[in-house]
């Protein structure tokens, strides 16, 4: 189990001080860090169709990007390239370890673990981004240097890389393996490799009102909700045939407020929407299934392991009810069931002992406490939880 050593500070200092306002390096921030995955196994993932992946080099002084799957790296030579593979949290257990020592951000708010190989050299060039990440130096050593928000232009420096104009460092340091670079959006940054390699990104990243809305639309659509029309009865004499009156515009303005201010539903939609993941999983299906009675057996002899990059939540406003939402499903498994929807969505690993209150609350015949068996069988059916011997 990794975990975080802050030298200089507590998490309730970065979160006050650094966090979302300002970038830090967190010095030997892993004690004795060891590459989660190795470059060679990083380029195999690289290999393949449903992973995103990229490559970015300098040809006669001019940037290029390529996106994966690659088939060779032979023709890039040993210097100024770097391969960059997303969401590497997805397809190894090694690598999705990286993110519980930053369990202090809610994983609602996680990207991925992107992880780029560099050559000495190697980097992506200056750019913005507009996520919070944790660089973590893996093995070899690279120089970082990251600029004041600001004005900074941005420009395409390739169709597939934008990139900022020159700036003026306010932090320049050179990564050794450990060393964790705190960066929030809107910070110009260049991380150039000084020898062979590995940088591990936890990337978190919020949501704009645009995506949430232009989702919560998708939701209302696919569950016939908040098609009710505007009535209007009683209205007055209208003057002015092509005006939109301030009552009218108050009418227009509450008939959506009322969908917001319905805690339920939108709970409901963002439970479902923040648990979809952006990239593919690692789904596989189990060739012989268990029905229920031997999931219970085995599931009494080891804990069941979730996969990586599966995105499990609860609200407050419904947790009582016993309610989680996992990979964009909405479960609702009853009072009873309350301490297993914890578990679930805030355990990586699931034993026995914290489902047994939830499973034997209710009697066999229970629908609810069947209902959550039933959903367990299903989910390790399908490879979101698995058995790991
Ligand atoms: C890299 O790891 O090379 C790029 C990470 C970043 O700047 O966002
Ligand atoms: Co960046």
């Amino acid at each position: 189990m990794l975990t975080l050593h802050l030298a200089d500070f507590s998490l309730a200092h970065f979160l006050e001080h650094y966090w979302q306002q300002k970038p830090v390096v967190l010095r030997g921030g892993f004690a004795d860090f060891d590459d989660l995955i190795s470059p060679d196994e990083l380029a195999g993932l690289a290999c393949e169709e449903n992973i995103e992946s990229r490559l970015v080099y300098k040809k006669d002084g001019q940037w290029q990007a390529q996106f994966g799957p690659f088939e060779s790296y032979e023709h890039l030579g040993e210097s100024d390239w770097t391969l960059i593979v997303q969401a590497v949290n997805h397809w190894s257990p090694e690598v999705a370890q990286l993110i519980a020592p930053f369990s202090f951000i809610p994983k609602w708010r996680l990207d991925d673990v992107m992880i780029s190989y560099s050559t000495p050299g190697g980097g992506v060039g200056p750019h913005i981004d507009l996520y919070d990440v944790f660089i973590c130096q893996g093995s070899g050593c690279r120089q970082w240097r990251v600029g004041d928000r600001g004005e900074h232009r941005q420009f395409a420096a390739h169709a597939a890389l934008l990139h900022t104009d020159p700036f003026e460092p306010i932090i320049d340091v050179e990564l050794l393996p450990g060393d964790i670079l705190y960066i929030p959006p809107g910070f110009p940054h260049d991380g150039v490799s000084l020898e062979e390699s590995m940088s591990f990104s936890v990337g978190f990243r919020s949501k704009s009102a645009r995506d949430m809305l232009s989702g919560l639309a998708d939701y209302l659509i696919d569950n016939e909700l908040g098609n009710a029309l505007i009535s209007d009865p009683l209205r007055p004499v209208h003057q002015h045939q092509g005006r939109i009156n301030a009552s009218d515009f108050a009418m227009i303005k509450a008939q959506m407020q009322a969908v917001l201010d319905n805690d339920n539903l939108v709970a409901d939609f963002a439970g479902s929407f923040l648990s979809k993941t952006k990239c593919q999983l690692d789904l596989q299906v189990l060739e012989n299934p268990y029905d229920e009675a031997e999931l219970l057996e085995q599931l009494m002899l080891q804990p069941m392991q979730r996969i990586g990059g599966l995105r499990c939540f609860y609200l407050d406003q419904t947790v009582a009810a016993g309610v989680c939402y996992i990979d964009g499903e909405r479960y609702a498994f009853g009072e009873n069931c309350q301490a297993a929807v914890l578990a679930l969505c805030d355990q990586e690993t699931l034993s026995y002992a914290a489902l047994q209150a939830s499973l034997c609350s209710a009697d066999l015949f229970d629908a609810r406490s069947s209902e959550l068996l039933c959903a367990l069988t299903r989910w390790v059916n399908a490879g979101y939880w698995y058995f790991a011997e």
